[in-house]
């Protein structure tokens, strides 16, 4: 099976994708391995936009198959915000704590507490002539308080339906079972299955 380039900076999505490729036994390495390139602008509007920006930007780069997530939390008392500004959500620069201050005090006064995060893989295949996209979707509440130290971004207040515990309670195999980013990496499993 070819590899697969992992092209993302986010330490926290590698070690998930990693959890998941190495239990499926398909190959992969991360962008830590090449010499560094400098990260494309994510300024589109939607995940599949920039998902689909930076596996075609990195797929040129490095002529492999690359594999770009773009991933967030839509709130629904918010009207979809935070959306593909997540990580921006605070301030430009914002910590995963200013993040989630910052979503706690929007719904201080807020009964609807739902909320869902959405991940789009996009799998550039070399030399950009197929690209393919993957989705995945879970829902759940935001919490009054923070709850877990394992994940990242906003796994500490995230309650996914049907859970006893937030993302940021559970292990790395525990969160890939039912998240938007495992859903999504469950699709890429099974088509690259059939294509190597
Ligand atoms: P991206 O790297 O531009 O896709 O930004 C993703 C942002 O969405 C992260 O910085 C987090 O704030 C949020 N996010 C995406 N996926 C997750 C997740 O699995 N748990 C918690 N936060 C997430």
């Amino acid at each position: 099976m070819n590899k697969v380039v992992i092209a993302t900076s986010n330490k926290h999505k590698v070690k998930e994708i990693n959890t998941f490729l190495s239990s499926h036994k398909m190959d992969s390495v991360g962008l830590n391995e090449f010499d560094p390139i400098e990260p494309p602008v994510e300024d589109a509007e939607t995940f599949l936009g920039n998902a689909e920006l930076k596996a075609l930007y990195y797929s040129k780069k490095l002529e492999m198959t690359v594999m770009a997530d773009d991933s967030g939390l839509c709130v629904n008392a918010l009207k979809g915000a935070p959306g593909v500004r997540s990580s921006r959500f605070a301030s430009e620069n914002a910590s995963d704590e200013e993040n989630n201050n910052y979503l706690l005090e929007q719904l201080s006064d807020q009964k609807d507490r739902r909320a869902y995060f959405q991940c789009v893989i996009a799998l550039c295949l070399p030399e950009a002539k197929r690209i393919i996209f993957f989705v995945g979707k879970c829902e759940g509440v935001i919490l009054n308080e923070l709850q877990g130290a394992k994940g990242f971004g906003y796994d500490p207040l995230f309650l996914p339906d049907g859970a006893s515990k937030t993302f940021a309670e559970m292990t790395s195999q525990e969160k890939n079972k039912i998240s938007h980013r495992g859903i999504a990496l469950g699709g890429v499993e099974k088509f690259l299955t059939f294509q190597f």
